[in-house]
């Protein structure tokens, strides 16, 4: 496991942290090193619980990494309750104020994983602005405005080239598009040209790097049964995990030769062609 290469704590703000991939991506952070803030919008309860998983394993790390008695603990005056940060992403102005409120309690924060995000049904026949404007908010306009805050923390406290990153959660059905879930997928298609275009305007200070699962976690629209079934559709026979999507986060962020480009982490699912979302097959 590679650990941060400075004494001083490495910060990451994970978006949608309380629950599935945005928890897990937290903890992995955690174990590699990172001090997690944990963002959330209504899940407060788990949100919390997260970040007292990344606290304790935050403290085994530190407790091996740092000789005992040298004070160097850099988290001994916080509690985990200072590490969870609430804010609806479809509103600009709680955006706006998010990085500025983890940089105010923890100081300099090096990296964002837009991991939040939201996914409801819409398709040709329903479409709505409203819906096209709710996704388009919560998925791509939050990872806009906090990757803009990220290089204006970064440009004002004089960071080292490629010092910070931003990782954006994509979706193979980008790669391997149907109908289904029309908002959401407009709004992720937007956020995968944003990646490039934020690379871009973004360098030197900050990477920005795409990170594309297959199917990885259940739903609420698929039984366990199909779900499973459904996980074996990939050229390799199985979808992702969710340690495999974990791992290709935390090797994006401590790889600096990378910007501007999105691995995808799905068993070659992109490569496929699926006429329905998979919750609709
Ligand atoms: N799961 C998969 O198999 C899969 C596959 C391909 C791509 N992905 C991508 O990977 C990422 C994580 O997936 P996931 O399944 O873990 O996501 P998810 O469960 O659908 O959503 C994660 C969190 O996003 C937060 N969220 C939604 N709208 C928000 C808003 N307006 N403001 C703030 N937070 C908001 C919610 O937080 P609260 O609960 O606190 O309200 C929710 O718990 C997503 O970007 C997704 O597109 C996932």
């Amino acid at each position: 496991m590679l650990t941060p290469s400075s004494s001083a704590p490495r910060t990451a703000l994970v978006t949608g942290a309380g629950k599935r991939l945005g928890r897990e991506i937290a903890l992995g952070l955690a174990r590699a090193g990172w001090r997690v803030a944990v963002h959330y919008r209504s899940s407060e309860a788990e949100a919390l619980q997260t970040a007292e998983e990344c606290w304790a394993i935050s403290s085994a790390v530190s407790a091996a990494a740092i000789p005992a008695g040298t004070g160097l603990n850099p988290t001994a005056s916080l509690k985990p309750a200072d590490f969870i940060f609430q804010a609806d992403l479809a509103d600009e102005s709680a955006t706006r104020q998010l990085l500025p409120a983890v940089v105010a309690k923890l100081g300099a924060i090096n990296a964002v994983v837009n991991s939040a995000a939201l996914f409801e049904h819409d398709d040709i026949h329903s479409f709505s602005y409203a819906n096209m404007a709710q996704h388009w908010a919560s998925n791509t306009g939050a990872a806009i405005v906090l990757a803009q805050a990220l290089h204006q923390h970064c440009a004002a406290r004089n960071a080292h080239a490629a010092e910070a990153i931003v990782i954006n959660m994509l979706d193979q059905k980008l790669w391997n598009p149907n109908p289904d879930f029309l908002s959401y997928t407009l709004s992720k298609a937007a956020l995968e040209a944003a990646n490039t275009l934020l690379a871009q305007a973004l360098a030197p200070l900050v990477r920005v790097v795409g990170v594309a699962p297959g199917l990885t976690l259940t739903s609420h629209m698929l039984a366990d049964e199909k779900f499973k079934q459904l996980h074996t559709l990939s050229p390799l026979g199985r979808s992702s995990s969710v340690e495999e999507v974990v791992s290709t986060v935390v090797f994006a962020m401590q790889n600096r030769a990378i910007t501007g480009t999105t691995l995808l982490v799905d068993g070659g699912q992109h490569l496929m062609k699926f006429e329905r979302d998979f919750s609709l097959m």
